[in-house]
C-alpha cells in the first residue's frame, strides 16, 4: 500500500475499497502512515465524503483498533448519550449521574475539546485529581459497582479515535459527516452500550449549522448503530446560542454543580431533562417520555443525581468537595465585565466566534500537545431575544491576564449582535429522529 496513492484516489473522488481503507488506517496505527499523510487523507474525506461502504469499513477499523468493553456483568440496558459538540454544552456531566441515579447504567466515553467546542473530558479534568484515563478493567469494575463511569478514549478502547480526534482538532477537518459519525459511533459501540441518545446540535455554533445537514448526520449515526444492533434516538437541539451561561472548563463544572443541585440555567436543565427522558425510556425505567421527565426532574431536585456525581468523582480519584465548594476549582487571575455597547434586542449570537475566542484564551488547543487552561472562559448572561440597555453588563471574561481578557472581550462583544429587529431563536429541542427515519 502506498499511502499517497490512497490519498490521491480519495482526493479525486474515487470510492476506496474496504481493503484500501483498512490498509490505510491500520498503516496509521502501525506507524507506516505518517501524521501528515493522515492529515491529507482527512482533508480529502472532508471534501469528498465517504460512501456508506467506506464509512462502515472505517468504523470497523476504528472499533478494532482497541478492545470492546464487555459490560454483560452489569445488569440492565446500558444507555449512553453523545453530543456532536457545542459551546457551553456541559449536559453530559449532569445527565450521566442523573440517569444512573435512576437505575439505568450509563457507560460514558467522551472527548476533549474539538475545534471551537469544549470537551467533556477537559471539563472533568478541571476537577482536582479526576482521572478520565481508567483502564478497561477499572472502567468495567466501576460500571458494575456504580452503574456509571466517565472516561476518555484510551490506549485500550478506540485508540484510533483518540489520535484522529486530536489530529482533526488542529487540522480544520472536524466538520465532516463521516468523520464525526465514525468518531462518535466507534467510541459508543466500543464502550459496550445497548442503546444511545444523540444530541445533534444545529445553529451558528454547531459543526453542522443547517437543519438538513444536522438531520443527515443524525440519520448516518442511527444507521451505523442499527447495523450493530444498537437502538439510537437523536434529538436535534439548538446551538444558535451557548448552552447555559458558562463557557470554559472549570466555569462549566461550576454551572454543573448548580444544575445537580436543582438550580442553574433553565435551558441546560430543559435539554438535560429531554435527553434524560429518552435515555430512561430506552433503559426501561419509564414507559413514556412525560413520566421519564418527571422522574428525572425529581432526581435533580432531591439530590440523587448530586449524590451519584459525588460517588463517581470519588471513584475516579477526584476531589468531591467541588460539589460543596466550587471555589476550589481553578480560578482565573483576570476578570473583565463586558457592558452592552448599545440598547436593543439581542438578535443573534455568533456562537462559533465565541467558542474560537475561548480556544484562543486557552480553554482549547491550537496544537495537538498544547495544555488547556482550566480556569479561563466566559460567563454570558444574555440570550437571543433578550432586551438590554446600553451599559448593562452582559458577560464576564475570565482570563490569565488583562491583555488577553481585553482581546477576548472585544470578540465576545462583536459576537453578541444587538439590533432593533426581532430575534428568531431556534426552539431548544428542534426535532426527534429515530430508526423510522431510515426507512421513511
Ligand atoms: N464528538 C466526537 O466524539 N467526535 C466528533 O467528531 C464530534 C463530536
Amino acid at each position: 500500500m502506498n499511502p499517497s496513492h490512497i490519498v490521491r484516489r480519495k482526493r479525486e473522488g474515487e470510492e476506496l475499497s474496504a481493503t484500501d481503507i483498512r490498509a490505510f488506517l491500520q498503516g496509521y496505527v502501525s506507524g507506516a502512515v505518517e501524521e501528515y499523510q493522515m492529515s491529507a487523507f482527512l482533508m480529502a474525506v472532508f471534501f469528498r465524503g465517504l460512501s456508506a461502504a467506506e464509512l462502515a469499513a472505517m468504523v470497523d477499523v476504528m472499533i478494532a483498533s482497541g478492545l470492546v468493553a464487555d459490560l454483560s456483568a452489569v445488569p440492565g440496558v446500558k444507555v449512553d448519550k453523545h453530543s456532536t459538540g457545542g459551546v457551553g454544552d456541559k449536559v453530559s456531566i449532569v445527565l450521566a449521574p442523573l440517569v444512573a441515579s435512576l437505575g439505568v447504567p450509563v457507560p460514558m466515553m467522551s472527548g476533549r475539546g474539538l475545534g471551537h467546542t469544549g470537551g467533556t473530558v477537559d471539563k472533568l479534568e478541571s476537577i482536582p485529581g479526576f482521572r478520565t484515563n481508567l483502564s478497561l478493567s477499572e472502567y468495567s469494575a466501576q460500571m458494575a459497582e456504580l452503574g456509571c463511569a466517565l472516561i476518555a478514549q484510551t490506549e485500550e478502547i478506540v485508540p484510533l479515535d483518540r489520535r484522529l480526534y486530536a489530529l482533526r482538532d488542529v487540522t480544520a477537518t472536524v466538520e465532516s459527516i463521516p468523520l464525526i459519525a465514525s468518531s462518535i459511533m466507534s467510541k459508543k459501540i466500543a464502550e459496550g452500550i445497548d442503546a444511545l441518545v444523540l444530541d445533534v446540535k444545529l445553529g451558528s455554533g454547531a459543526f453542522m449549522p443547517e437543519p438538513e445537514r444536522a438531520a443527515e448526520l443524525a440519520r448516518t449515526m442511527i444507521g451505523i448503530g442499527a447495523a450493530s444492533g444498537k437502538r439510537v434516538v437523536a434529538l436535534l437541539t439548538a446551538m444558535d446560542r451557548p448552552l447555559g451561561h458558562a463557557v470554559g472548563n472549570a466555569l462549566e463544572i461550576e454551572e454543573c454543580v448548580l444544575l445537580l443541585r436543582g438550580e442553574g440555567p433553565a435551558d441546560v436543565r430543559e435539554v438535560t431533562l429531554a435527553l434524560a427522558a429518552e435515555m430512561l425510556v430506552l433503559g426501561g425505567a419509564a414507559d413514556d417520555s412525560a413520566a421519564a421527565s418527571t422522574l428525572a426532574a425529581a432526581a435533580l431536585d432531591d439530590g440523587r443525581a448530586l449524590n451519584m456525581m459525588r460517588a463517581i468523582i470519588e471513584a475516579q480519584g477526584g476531589n468531591a468537595m467541588v460539589l460543596d465548594d466550587p471555589a476550589i476549582l481553578p480560578q482565573a487571575e483576570a476578570r473583565r465585565v463586558l457592558d452592552a455597547r448599545r440598547s436593543g434586542t439581542v438578535t443573534r449570537m455568533d456562537v462559533r466566534a465565541i467558542g474560537e475566542a475561548g480556544v484562543d484564551l486557552g480553554a482549547g488547543r491550537r496544537t495537538m500537545d498544547a495544555a488547556v487552561d482550566a480556569a479561563v472562559g466566559f460567563h454570558i448572561t444574555v440570550k437571543p431575544g433578550d432586551r438590554i440597555e446600553k451599559g448593562q453588563p452582559i458577560a464576564t471574561v475570565h482570563a490569565r491576564d488583562g491583555i488577553s481578557a481585553e482581546a477576548a472581550g472585544l470578540r465576545v462583544l462583536d459576537a453578541i449582535i444587538i439590533g432593533d429587529g426581532p430575534a428568531d431563536p431556534l426552539p431548544l429541542i428542534v426535532q426527534r429522529i429515530d430508526e423510522a427515519a431510515l426507512t421513511a
